[in-house]
């Protein structure tokens, strides 16, 4: 009998269906290659949602999503409601509840890839960042009060646990491990810890002895290094092939992997997992919902085609995932760009394309 995966999909808002749909025909692909079943049920959790119902994603909605393998997730963002509500309600609300408490950012420069480093190609821009992803300043712990006064305060604390932390570092030595057994030239690199310790004493300290003591303990044959956060922007840019693993807080890492996101092609390229290792984790395109060029055939998918294929990656489809990543590089070659409209080609012959290959 057939393996089969439940999957909730959410492709959500502006252009985030359309790339869902294209992502999924690669998925459906790797899925009858390979042989194991893909079962999707929609919901329309998003912007449009929430304009007509006042609804985010409610309790209900989070003890639903625990029964699926995995959540595939298009974008959520739109024009008409103000910044924070869905961001919160939706997106952060998913991530807390079900404990994805890994945000999973592969930076990766693929060939025929634009980047705008100068003299940088697919052999220097190839890691992994590991964003800690339900704790910090996320948390929101905190509060402001005299609001509008001159004597106005606001607070927003960074809050860490050493088991928070513990296992998030736990999953950036077990990645690097993985990576140093597939290719030597990973093992040359260290795995990166990337903090603020001159500044942040507490927190950033907190972070620095966890990383060292495991290391030390679990993991000796690996190579540790460590960066401060506005450093470390500086390496991505002038250095990237310094890294392998970065493992990092969530603030931290959800600045620094804007950045590795321009400098693997962009957001049409980009895509992230937030991982709950023993639950539910969620797969999405860094993109964002574009509603600029929603239901005009011109956003890239690519981004989404690759959200798939972790998700593929990480519920153990791993021959499906690499099929997909194959498709991907051929299809890549043949653009003329990965920005939105510049292809060369429709959102969805890219998707057609991807699919045919895998
Ligand atoms: C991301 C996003 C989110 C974050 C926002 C939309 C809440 O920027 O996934 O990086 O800050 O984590
Ligand atoms: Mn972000």
């Amino acid at each position: 009998m057939s393996k089969t995966y439940n999957i909730a999909l959410i492709p959500g808002d502006g252009t985030g269906p359309e790339v869902v749909a294209e992502g999924k025909k690669s998925l459906d692909a790797a899925a009858s290659k390979f042989g194991f079943k893909l079962n999707y049920t929609s919901f329309d959790f998003g912007g449009e949602r929430y304009l007509k119902t006042g609804e985010t994603l409610p309790d209900s909605a989070i003890e639903e999503l625990r029964k699926f393998d995995s959540i595939y997730l298009g974008a959520i963002g739109h024009p008409d409601v103000k910044p924070g509500i869905l961001e919160t309600g939706i997106l952060l609300k998913a991530r807390f509840a079900l404990d994805q408490y890994i945000n999973l950012r592969p930076v990766r420069l693929y060939p025929n890839v634009e980047t705008p480093l100068k003299d940088k190609g697919p052999e220097h821009i190839d890691f992994v960042v590991v964003r800690e992803n339900t704790g910090g300043i996320y948390t929101s712990l905190g509060g402001a009060t005299r609001v509008g006064t001159q004597d106005e305060i606001a607070t927003q604390l960074m809050i860490y646990d050493r088991r928070t932390v513990d296992r998030c570092i736990r999953y950036a030595f077990e990645l690097k491990k993985k990576r140093n057994a597939l290719n030597p030239k990973y093992a040359e690199k260290p795995i990166t810890l990337i903090h603020k310790r001159n500044v942040l004493t507490s927190c950033g300290d907190l972070w620095y002895r966890a990383f060292e003591e495991m290391g030390a303990r679990d993991y000796p044959e690996i190579k540790r290094d460590y960066n401060h956060v506005d450093a470390a922007n500086m390496w991505f840019v002038k250095n990237p092939e310094w890294f392998d693993v970065a493992v990092t807080e969530n603030l931290f890492g959800d600045i620094i992997t804007d950045l590795g996101a321009m400098i693997q092609g962009g957001l049409g390229v980009a895509a992230g997992g937030n991982i709950n290792p023993e639950g539910v984790s969620m797969f999405e395109p860094m993109g964002g919902s574009a509603p600029k060029y929603k239901g005009q055939n011109v956003i890239n998918p690519m981004a989404a085609i690759g959200a798939g294929m972790m998700m593929l990656d990480t519920l153990g489809e791993t021959k499906a995932a690499q099929a997909i990543e194959a498709a991907m590089i051929e299809v890549m070659k043949k653009m003329k760009s990965q920005a939105a409209g510049k292809m060369g080609y429709t959102t969805t012959q890219v998707g057609d394309m991807v699919a045919g290959l895998v």
